[in-house]
């Protein structure tokens, strides 16, 4: 937000549901409109807007929430998380530089990082996240960016935001996190010290199933800068009907992650107790080796985890199948519970290079009733455990 007196005394609850609705600019309707065209005219009166790939009010509406939500002074929606990744990436890289990241990173930022900048000459480095001391001993004097994703996506180590933070403004580096998982509800990396934040909306900001969005946060300058360079000429911006399905998921944000978080931890004890499973991958639970850094820098938790269980890639394969309240997809964030399979099939290459142990299968705990979910896991489990086929 520019004018950050006008926030004092809003809760986050309060920005979802009001900031930016502004009635007297939108003849007292409570949800305002999509503007769904590409061309404003100045013939008369010059209203400030004068393109849809530039800005545009709906749009609009959507980043005063997200920038007060992150804490930021402003956010520019894009057409998807990759275009908001991307683009941040592309506003600070130029030839020849160097990026550290995390090496379990969402597999498409990966490889946005390691094949397609190296056509460019920007070359980058993927660490073991869970150590500042990594990242300070792979810099080199042509790096420019530390690119963090906190929890990282599978597994879900942590990187320590406000150390890093620290490091790489003592090698004058930029630093961008994706905060996808936590949202800011749970997670506010400006706050450590962070540059710029990076969000798909096709997740729990736009909650539904139904959009595909992104979203980056930062200082005003660096905003602009994006707004005319990278979004205006890549054009990667989202579209205003897309600006309206996020805004009215936003609305709904506070308590949809509430009911994520409170669900998603049942179902973590749940499966941490189970003899059919090895492993759980959760920050949420005191048994993860990165909690307390989880509490120092996140006041809650979303509802993506990961298990390993026990048996056999076909009888895993039987598991899922066999479930009856979670779809097999590889998205997450949605009212809808779904799993997927990152670690079935893994070779031992990539295992070590991505961090995904053999087996490892992701859940997106949805809005159901914990215990229906809960119920399903554990008749996949008891079944799997036999060796049986889910009846
Ligand atoms: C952690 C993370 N970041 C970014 C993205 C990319 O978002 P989108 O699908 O909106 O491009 C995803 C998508 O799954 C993701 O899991």
């Amino acid at each position: 937000m520019d004018d950050r007196q006008s926030l004092e005394g809003w809760t986050k609850e309060d920005i979802c549901a009001h900031l930016g609705d502004d009635y007297d600019r939108f003849h007292g309707a409570v949800v305002p409109p999509i503007f769904q065209n590409s061309l404003f005219t100045r013939k008369t009166v010059n209203h400030g807007y004068t393109y849809t790939r530039v800005t545009n009010p709906t749009t609009e509406v959507a980043e005063k929430k997200l920038a007060a939500l992150e804490e930021g002074e402003e956010a520019k929606c894009f057409a998807s998380g990759m275009a908001a990744i991307t683009s941040a990436l592309f506003s600070v890289l130029e030839q020849g530089d160097h990026v550290l990241c995390p090496k379990s990173v969402y597999a498409p930022t990966r490889g946005f990082l390691e094949i397609y900048l190296n056509r460019f000459g920007v070359e980058a480095t993927f660490v073991e996240s869970e150590s500042v001391e990594a990242f300070e001993q792979a810099i080199r004097p042509n790096t420019k960016v530390i690119y963090l994703e906190s929890p990282v996506s599978n597994v879900f180590s942590l990187q320590d935001l406000s150390e890093l933070s620290r490091l790489a403004k003592a090698y004058g580096l930029t630093t961008i996190v994706d905060n996808t998982w936590a949202t800011p509800m749970y997670q506010n990396p400006i706050r450590f010290g962070i540059d710029l934040v990076v969000h798909s909306a096709s997740k729990y900001l736009g909650g539904h199933s139904d959009i595909i969005g992104g979203v980056i946060i930062g200082r005003k300058e660096a905003m602009t800068q994006i707004m005319h360079r990278e979004r205006g000429m890549l054009g990667g911006i989202m579209d205003p009907h897309q600006a309206w399905l996020l805004l009215r998921g936003i609305r709904t944000l506070p308590l949809r992650m509430r009911e994520h978080q409170a669900n998603a931890m049942k179902v973590a004890q749940f499966l941490e107790k189970h003899p059919a499973v090895s492993r759980v991958y959760y920050p949420g639970l005191p048994s993860h080796p990165q909690y307390e850094l989880g509490r120092r820098q996140m006041s809650g938790c979303s509802g993506l985890l990961s298990f390993v269980p026990k048996g056999r890639g076909e009888q895993i394969h039987a598991f899922m199948k066999g479930l009856k309240f979670f779809e097999e997809g590889p998205s997450w964030g949605g009212f809808e519970s779904l799993i997927n399979s990152p670690g079935l099939g893994i070779s031992e290459e990539a295992s070590r290079l991505t961090g995904i142990p053999s087996g490892l299968l992701r859940i997106s705990i949805g809005l159901e009733k914990a215990e229906t979910l809960i119920d399903d896991l554990d008749r996949g489990l008891y079944s799997l455990s036999k060796g049986r086929e889910i009846g």
